[in-house]
């Protein structure tokens, strides 16, 4: 899940600069998105995901420790592009539902990547998502992911990249 996980926090470090909806308003007068999801954060965010992701491939052949399950060039751009893509359809409904840029949304804010990357590769490249994504493997995604995000959003928040510890 690493090229999953890496995507978020590499996008509120480095994020920044325009905004994906151009500061545009929806139909109901509030944002489509919010400043909160900009082109650099997006892109910069995806290419770190893949970065870490090819990362892995290479290593994957040098470590036996644990057999973890093998990624493909193919799984690892879906994986990073899909937790951003969760991450923008989270803020689009989040921002339907009034909630301003960086309120909390409980349950949402925690599992919209892990539902945006395995979706995309369900879509896309779902035999490799069958091979290696056991229930096992789920379960513990399910329980580490809200985990990781609180305790990177700390991390975050007290070195003053996040504005808010959540
Ligand atoms: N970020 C970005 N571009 C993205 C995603 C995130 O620039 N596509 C940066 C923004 O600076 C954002 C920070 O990462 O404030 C934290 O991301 P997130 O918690 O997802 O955004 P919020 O500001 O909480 O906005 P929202 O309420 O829409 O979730
Ligand atoms: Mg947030």
């Amino acid at each position: 899940m690493l090229p999953a996980y890496v995507p978020n926090p590499v996008a509120a470090l480095v994020g920044g600069g325009t905004p994906i909806d151009l500061g545009k308003n929806f139909s109901d007068g509030k944002r489509v998105l919010g400043d909160g999801k900009t082109f650099r954060g997006l892109i910069m965010g995806i290419t770190a995901g893949i970065g870490i992701g090819l990362v892995q491939i290479v290593l994957s052949g040098t470590y036996h420790l644990v057999s973890l399950p093998e990624h493909t060039v193919m799984s690892v751009i879906l994986l990073a592009t899909g937790a951003l893509l969760g991450d923008l359809c989270k803020s689009f409904f989040k921002r339907r539902l009034g909630k301003e840029r960086g309120r909390k949304w409980p349950v949402a804010d925690q599992y919209d990547l892990v539902a945006g990357s395995l979706l995309l590769v369900l879509l896309v490249e779902p035999r490799w998502l069958f091979a290696n994504l056991s229930i096992p493997i789920f379960v513990a995604v399910l329980i580490l992911t809200p985990l990781l995000h609180r305790a990177v959003n700390l991390i975050g928040y007290h070195l003053k990249v996040k504005e808010v510890p959540w």
